[in-house]
């Protein structure tokens, strides 16, 4: 049976974290995998995540299984947090799930469930392992336009145009905020522009949100989900902490359904809560109740947002001294985006080549489409960058 196993396709972003990790030379630069790192280098565990844990030990009692749904104080706190006074939890049925990437395969599996015939309509380009799932899974995908590599900015005219021809009970895959992997985001105006189109078309909107607080802040990020949450009669969001908390290991994440009325809400949750129990039973509870913790604890949550709130603010300053380092270098704005940008990553819109020129010649890992992870640069390390750049000749 086992030698009849073949290669799988590699992902493209574990590939290059592999490739750098084998790389002898001292002077190289990690701009590949999204995780966050400080001017050190370290991907530190969070202030409040490291109190919280520690009144976990000494208060937890047990460790039996908690519900299939996990824990509901931790979907409500997080209701609150993404969705804000736009949550009706009389029509959102939610499930804890092993991270983000658990929460999309989930929401994924109900939608098959709930309608074999729907298609998913994904952004070109979007995050790698979004089509990855959606093709292991066999459910039918097209793509939209999303990201303009000549302005480096969205295309909202190709957007809108390729949206308009999705069907009543398709579903429109957004990235809530901080859009994985070019940085360029929808203005609060476009977001309305998006919701007119669905209640027009009768599509679904399937909100990925796995970088709250990393772009205009905590509140600003969730513009998009909140309004749709108030116009759409359905709607799946999927949730990552691995980021805003740095508890990517813990793997914590949420699905929540937004349904039309509570009779559907209850089936809804019932369907989840079987969906768990297929695919891993409960839920991992670790993560997701430091992070309930720290949401429901005044202190600890004042104190993590203050430190969400550092990261964010480095990360823009990271990206000003970018864009000016190559405005001096270039004479030119062209490399403006970068500051304009929102979220970990942008994508510098050069060539494959000069990817690989980037990092045989410079020690300079980005991935393939030249994404870049802001967080991976420090003070130090922009100008090299830059100079980098300019020297490959884009
Ligand atoms: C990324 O896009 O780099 C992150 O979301 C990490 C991952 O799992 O790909």
């Amino acid at each position: 049976m086992l030698t009849n196993l073949t290669p799988q396709p590699a992902d493209k972003i574990l590939a290059l974290m592999q490739m750098f990790r084998e790389d002898p030379r001292k002077a190289k630069i990690d701009l590949g995998v999204g995780v966050y790192r400080n001017a050190e280098g370290v991907t530190p565990v969070m202030r409040a995540v490291k109190t919280a844990e520690r009144t976990l030990v000494e208060t937890q009692g047990t460790k039996a299984y908690t519900g299939l749904a996990g824990d509901p104080a931790f979907a409500k706190s997080m209701m609150g947090l993404i969705l804000g006074d736009a949550v009706d939890a009389d029509r959102t049925a939610a499930i804890a799930t092993p991270g983000g990437t658990g929460a999309i395969r989930q929401g994924l599996e109900l939608m098959r469930y709930a309608d074999k015939g729907a298609t998913i309509w994904l952004s070109t380009p979007t995050w790698p392992n979004h089509p990855s799932i959606v093709k292991y899974l066999g459910v039918p995908m097209k793509p939209y336009r999303y990201f303009d590599n000549a302005t480096r900015s969205v295309d909202f005219a190709g957007m809108l145009a390729d949206l308009a021809e999705a069907k009543a009970g398709d579903l429109i895959l957004l990235h809530g905020c901080c859009h994985n992997p070019t940085g360029a985001n929808l203005t609060p105006d476009q977001w309305g522009q998006v919701a007119d189109l669905l209640e027009k078309t009768g599509a679904i909107p399937f909100v990925d949100i796995a970088y709250q607080g990393f772009g205009d802040g905590l509140e600003e990020d969730a513009f998009g989900p909140r309004l749709l949450a108030k116009r759409m009669p359905e709607m799946i969001v999927a949730a990552s902490c691995s980021k805003n908390f740095g508890v990517y290991r813990e793997r914590t994440g949420l699905l929540m359904a937004l349904a039309p009325n509570a009779e559907a809400k209850a089936q809804t949750q019932a369907t989840l809560n079987f969906l768990n129990r297929q695919n891993y039973s409960f839920p991992p509870d670790h993560g997701a109740r430091v992070v309930q913790m720290i949401l429901d604890d005044p202190a600890m949550r004042a104190d993590w947002q203050s430190e969400l709130e550092d990261v964010r603010l480095g990360m823009l300053a990271l990206r000003e001294q970018l864009a000016g380092e190559l405005r001096q270098r270039t004479n030119s704005d062209q490399f403006d985006f970068i500051a304009h940008h929102r979220g970990m990553f942008s994508r510098l819109g050069i060539s494959e080549d000069k990817v690989t020129q980037l990092r045989e010649e410079h020690g300079i890992y980005m991935i393939g489409d030249s994404r870049m992870n802001i967080a991976g640069l420090n003070k130090e390390t922009v100008p090299l960058l830059a100079e980098a750049i300019v020297a490959v000749g884009v």
